[in-house]
């Protein structure tokens, strides 16, 4: 008698790859991230472990969001969602940066720290000296019990599960929407945004996973995509706002895992160099689903075709004249412009997942990288 499969086979569950089983997972894991927190059926926010109320919160004046890698990402988008609702500076950093910087923190200060394993060394180093300066520490993690959640004054748990994969999917979507709610709960406390505004955005963030959901149903389209074009040694990743930030992590995923070159840009930058690197058939990915700049990546968009470029557009399904001038387009569902960021990514993890076993790489265990990164 002889078994042909082994444990790790068997809790990929039927996927060839963690990643592509973790990418699958995101509907639930986002699900479970936001039960007991947010509901359609109760208006109330409720941030369990987070003791940060509305009399510490009146002397804060100053925000970092320090992270490593693909957290950091998130903590970019967690920048704008929360200068956005609570209209306080906000500044993201990278955590090796941000320590060796100086940077000025007090007691009004307030970091927010963003790690999947709650472990990364130059993440808990940044939180032990802004704690050691007497400012708060929030923590939001995916790992119960480790360092960073121990050594936090407010825990934020993302609900994703066990992360394996060394690119992080599941555990930066649900960053994401723990962002979106700190940033709601923020600006509630702060009376900076509306009843009305933070029903319409929490209805949305309740329907993200079914924004996924509608995402992984155009996989095969990906799919497609990525074997048509696995031999492409460069991609850039444009977008504006939110978009760039999506962008970021897009090209991330996309050099982690398939070992092609690529570069994020904002796209309003794109004349002050990456342009020059445009030539007859350069992949574009163009992200177009800010309403508020849609007409500039239009532009920007035009810019790169007439260099000869290839777009792969990304947009939501109401700005079909995106068809216009992109090669190829990808719809995520109408939502708030805010969050698109979820679905979007989830097409761009797919992108590089498909890249990534097309070209034969080792998705879950890319040459060179760790999933935790310990030591400095
Ligand atoms: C490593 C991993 C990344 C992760 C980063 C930060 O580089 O490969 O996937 O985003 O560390 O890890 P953390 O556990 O702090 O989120």
């Amino acid at each position: 008698f002889k078994v042909d499969w082994d444990a790790a086979d068997a809790e990929k569950g039927g996927y060839d790859y963690f990643m592509h089983k973790e990418i699958h997972e995101q509907p639930k894991a986002l699900r479970d991230t936001m039960t007991s927190r947010i509901s359609a059926e109760n208006e109330d926010i409720v941030l369990d472990k987070i003791k940060l109320g509305k009399d510490e919160l009146k002397n804060i004046n100053k925000v970092y969001i320090v992270a490593c890698g693909t957290a950091y990402h998130a903590g970019l988008i967690g920048k704008y969602v929360i200068e956005k609702y609570a209209r306080i500076p906000v500044e993201a950093d990278i955590a090796s940066e941000f320590r060796y910087r100086n940077p000025i923190v007090d007691e009004n200060t307030l970091l927010i720290v963003v790690s999947q394993s709650g472990e990364t060394a130059d993440t808990l180093a940044a939180m032990r000296l802004v704690r050691e300066s007497k400012g708060r520490v929030m923590a939001i993690t995916n790992v119960i019990g480790s360092t960073i959640s121990r050594e936090a004054d407010d825990v934020m748990y993302t609900w994703a599960g066990p992360e394996i994969a060394v690119a992080s999917t599941k555990a930066y979507t649900t960053q994401l929407t723990c962002m979106y709610m700190i940033g709601l709960h923020l600006g509630l406390l702060k009376e900076t945004i509306t009843k009305d505004f933070y029903n319409r955005i929490r209805t949305a963030l309740l329907r993200s996973p079914e924004d996924i959901e509608f995402v992984l149903k155009q996989e095969e389209k990906i799919r497609e995509f990525a074997y048509n074009n696995f031999k492409v040694e460069d991609m850039f990743f444009l977008g504006r706002g939110l978009d760039n930030y999506v962008a970021m992590e897009g090209s991330l995923k996309m050099k982690e895992i398939s070992y092609i070159h690529s570069e994020a840009y904002p796209a309003g930058e794109l004349k002050h160099g990456t342009i020059a690197l445009v030539e007859e058939g350069t992949i574009i990915i163009a992200l177009c689903t800010q309403e508020e700049v849609f007409e500039k990546m239009m532009s920007n968009i035009k810019e790169v075709k007439a260099r000869g470029a290839y777009i792969l557009a990304f947009a939501q399904e109401k700005n079909k004249a995106i068809e216009k001038e992109a090669d190829q387009v990808f719809y995520i569902k109408d939502t708030e412009d805010d969050l698109a960021s979820i679905g979007t990514v989830v097409y761009l993890q797919l992108l590089a997942y498909y890249l990534s076993v097309a070209r034969g790489c080792d998705v879950d265990k890319p040459r060179n990288l760790a999933k935790s990164v310990t030591v400095e």
